[in-house]
């Protein structure tokens, strides 16, 4: 791990134990299983993959909202998992998230001066004039007006309140921000500012993002590296230029197929996948993917492909 790494995923691996009903023995969702990847200071990485494929279980991961069945996370080299009470709070500082829906993730009995001062009431040892002070100054960075701290969150639109929730997190300066489809709930129209304020606030403090979306579309400008994941694990991963330009996954040449490019000349034809995402319950023999797979042969449903490196990139298909 050089220094630069701000936050290392070895094996992340999440289980759930769920009832099936009445007399029926329990059974285990593999919601992720074995995900790894390593996030450097100030960079973006984007995790994109259907709906269900563990997206937000990695998420809570990260955030130290739940700690994993197996495998390891280290936050500037340092291991969640053995970290003390003292130090698990000084990671968490480090590590801040924002939500997918910016209605239910703020307090509707708080002002917006009341949620964006709690973190540094608790964490901090600021005075009441120095808070204030950094609150107006986030204010601005996101957008919002200082006479909106008196308000409440029932007075904002979808994008205002996800500016507030972005402001939220970054209040203490975190080194870094998961964000769980943090525009999908936004109209279209709105989107595009949300991502961009974003990047104007990664330029600004430096902050690395963990990006999370099932639209790769959405991801295609912010990103700097992909995590494309299927059924809890990771098919392909790499730099968002090697990807883009050429996919070797099905499964990714499938999403990029599917998002919209302005240029004609830079149209691919499009790969339809049918049907929808199999459960985690009951995943599929071998690759995961290969009952949607237009390109599976008889090995695809009996072996699991490994990752492996192939042209600058990691990637889990054998018919690479
Ligand atoms: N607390 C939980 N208990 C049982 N199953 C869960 C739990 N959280 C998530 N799952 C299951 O794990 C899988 C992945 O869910 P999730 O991480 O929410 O996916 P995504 O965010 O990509 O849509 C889904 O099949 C979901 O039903
Ligand atoms: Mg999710």
């Amino acid at each position: 791990m050089n220094d630069e790494t701000l936050m290392q995923a070895e094996g992340l691996t999440r289980h759930y134990r769920v009832s099936q009903g009445w007399f029926k023995p329990r059974a285990t969702v593999r919601a992720l299983d074995g995900v790894s990847f390593s996030l450097r200071a100030g960079q973006t990485l984007a995790v994109v993959g259907e709906s269900g494929c563990g997206k937000s279980t990695l998420a809570r991961q990260l955030v130290l909202l739940e700690p994993p069945s197996a495998g390891r996370l280290l936050i500037a080299g340092r291991d969640a998992a053995g970290a003390s009470a003292a130090e698990l709070r000084q990671l968490r500082q480090q590590v801040q998230m924002v939500f997918q829906n910016p209605f239910a993730s703020l307090n509707p009995r708080k002002t917006i001066a009341a949620t964006l001062a709690e973190p540094l009431i608790i964490n901090t040892r600021l005075g009441a004039a120095e808070r204030r002070q950094r609150l107006l100054a986030m204010m601005e960075k996101v957008g919002l007006r200082p006479e909106h701290l008196q308000r409440y969150p029932h007075m904002f639109s979808g994008g205002q309140r996800q500016r507030i929730a972005i402001a939220r997190a970054m209040m203490l300066a975190p080194r870094i921000v998961v964000a769980d489809e943090p525009t999908s709930a936004l109209d279209v129209s709105i989107q595009a500012q949300i991502l961009n304020l974003f990047m104007d606030l990664q330029q600004d403090s430096g902050c690395a993002y963990v990006f999370i979306s099932h639209n790769l579309g959405v991801v295609r400008h912010i990103a700097d590296e992909l995590l494309v994941m299927y059924l809890g694990r990771v098919v392909e991963s790499g730099s968002k230029a090697a990807l883009f330009e050429r996919p070797l996954h099905p499964y990714t040449q499938a999403l990029i197929s599917a998002t919209p490019v302005l240029h004609a000349a830079q149209r691919r034809p499009r790969i339809r996948i049918h049907g929808e995402a199999p459960s985690p319950l009951a995943p599929p023999s071998g690759c995961a993917f290969h009952p949607r797979c237009p390109r599976a042969v008889a090995r695809c449903a009996s072996e699991a492909p490994a990752l492996r490196e192939v042209d600058g990139r990691q990637v889990a298909c054998h018919l690479v």
